[in-house]
């Protein structure tokens, strides 16, 4: 039989990899999903990881460059829809999971394969992504989830038995981990979780620690420029299309077209050196437990910012309301791995419709960890300067207030009357 095993290249996935092909007698193409991380940074990169799937047993490998559906078709869509889990976690990860399930169908199709694995833990959320993904696009398609398998897990106690496997089947790994937590990085963010971490009173992002240095994509604060930087952010239809950088005289110095790639690299980059986008965090889990996790997120923290920002100029206040109710509604199924779903097409519809007139420009600082909104404009704003003017009347009638205010407090009468008696 055939798998697509969703690959990365560490110990875990390679002998995996080896333990389908020479145990299970799957025959293996090993996908590796290229959105950004470092793993696969360059030609040599891939070329090692490519050796190691195919000294571990795969009889094809495919590192495939996704980087700009990517963000695209998840980043863009999740900043559009002011995505936010539990009020702080941009959802880095979680969007990644269904890009890289969505092309892994996708492979599994086309070399018509029946099967599919991937390689997360039986204790996250990851897995239910991943799997949710697959059957959300292909109810036919069967996982293979190795290490929920007792006869797998009794083999595979703890790292050293991986390692003697790896060994045993002349796969190249480091020997040295490089340290205890996780990571999981892609264009978007990276995140750290596990290990030193595990301890929620434990310090992470925010300070360095001898050891445990969790700032990637970040600087440290007191390392970041006195100077601010400025940027302008241009959006179309809720979805960023330029980004300018100004010097203080208002000259332009930087900037980038609509291309996904180069306008997110650049915002990553001029947010990374502002220590913009940290978080640490516990969050709940889809699994059912609490789990804590620091993330770095500088280009997306920026866009969130910006875009919200934007939307204040140029959506109706009730679809405002709406919307924001459906936000939370939309980071949760994001988060527990409902991507391709009803209830996902559904609220779809009406995010889009509401980022219709989010079009115009954006004025920012990113100064010390801080997204500073300095100003925006829009060819279709809802703000009229004349109606709230001060100085002016505008065609509001203050006068129709007194009625208006009077009306509305008849239920506050009411109740205060009522509470009088109580
Ligand atoms: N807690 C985050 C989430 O669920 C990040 C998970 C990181 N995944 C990983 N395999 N290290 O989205
Ligand atoms: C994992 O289990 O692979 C990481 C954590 C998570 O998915 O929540």
């Amino acid at each position: 039989p055939r798998i697509v095993l969703a690959y990365s290249g560490g110990l875990d996935t390679s002998t995996q990899l080896a333990y389908l092909a020479h145990e299970k007698g799957y025959e293996v193409c090993a996908y590796i999903a290229d959105l950004g991380q470092d793993d696969v940074k360059d030609k040599a990169a891939i070329e090692e990881i490519r050796d190691k799937a195919q000294a571990s047993g795969a009889y094809s490998f495919e590192c495939v460059d996704l980087r700009r559906e990517f963000i695209r078709d998840y980043v863009y869509e999740c900043i559009r829809a002011n995505c936010l889990y539990e009020g702080r976690y941009l959802l880095g990860t979680s969007m990644a999971r269904p890009c890289i399930a969505k092309k892994q169908v996708e492979l599994a199709w086309r070399e018509k394969a029946e099967y599919v694995s991937h390689g997360s833990t039986g204790k996250g959320n990851d897995q239910v992504r991943f799997e949710l993904c697959y059957l959300g696009m292909d109810p036919n398609l069967k996982c293979v989830t190795l290490w929920r398998e007792p006869e797998y897990l009794a083999k595979f106690e703890g790292r050293q038995d991986l390692l003697d496997y790896a060994s045993s089947h002349n796969i190249p790994v480091s020997q040295t981990k490089k340290h205890s937590y996780s990571e999981d990085e892609n264009i978007m963010h990276i995140s750290y979780e596990s290990g030193e971490l595990e301890d929620p009173a434990y310090p992470g992002v925010v300070t360095e620690y001898p050891g445990l240095v969790l700032k990637k994509k970040t600087q440290d604060l007191m390392d970041t420029p006195d100077e601010p930087c400025r940027l302008e952010i241009d959006f179309d239809n809720g979805a960023p299309v330029a980004v300018r950088e100004h010097d203080a005289s208002g000259a332009v110095t930087n900037s980038t077209g609509e291309d996904p790639l180069a306008l997110f690299a650049k915002l990553n980059e001029l947010a990374g050196i502002h220590g913009v986008g940290r978080i640490d965090i516990v969050e709940n889990r889809y699994v059912g437990m609490k789990s804590r996790g620091c993330y770095e997120t500088p280009g997306g923290t920026v866009l969130q910012a910006a875009h919200l920002d934007l939307e204040t100029l140029t959506i109706d206040r009730e679809v405002m309301r709406l919307r924001d109710t459906m936000s939370i509604k939309f980071s949760e199924l994001v988060y527990n791995g409902y991507w391709f779903s009803p209830e996902m097409d559904f609220l779809r519809v009406a995010m889009d419709h509401a980022q219709k007139p989010v079009s115009g420009t954006v004025a920012l600082h990113l100064h010390k960890g801080h997204v500073i909104p300095r100003g925006r404009s829009s060819p279709h704003s809802l703000y009229n300067k004349k109606l709230v003017s001060m100085d002016e009347e505008g065609g509001f009638v203050p006068q129709n207030s007194t009625g208006f205010i009077q009306t509305l407090a008849t239920r506050l009468k009411a109740a205060k009357k009522r509470d009088a008696e109580l």
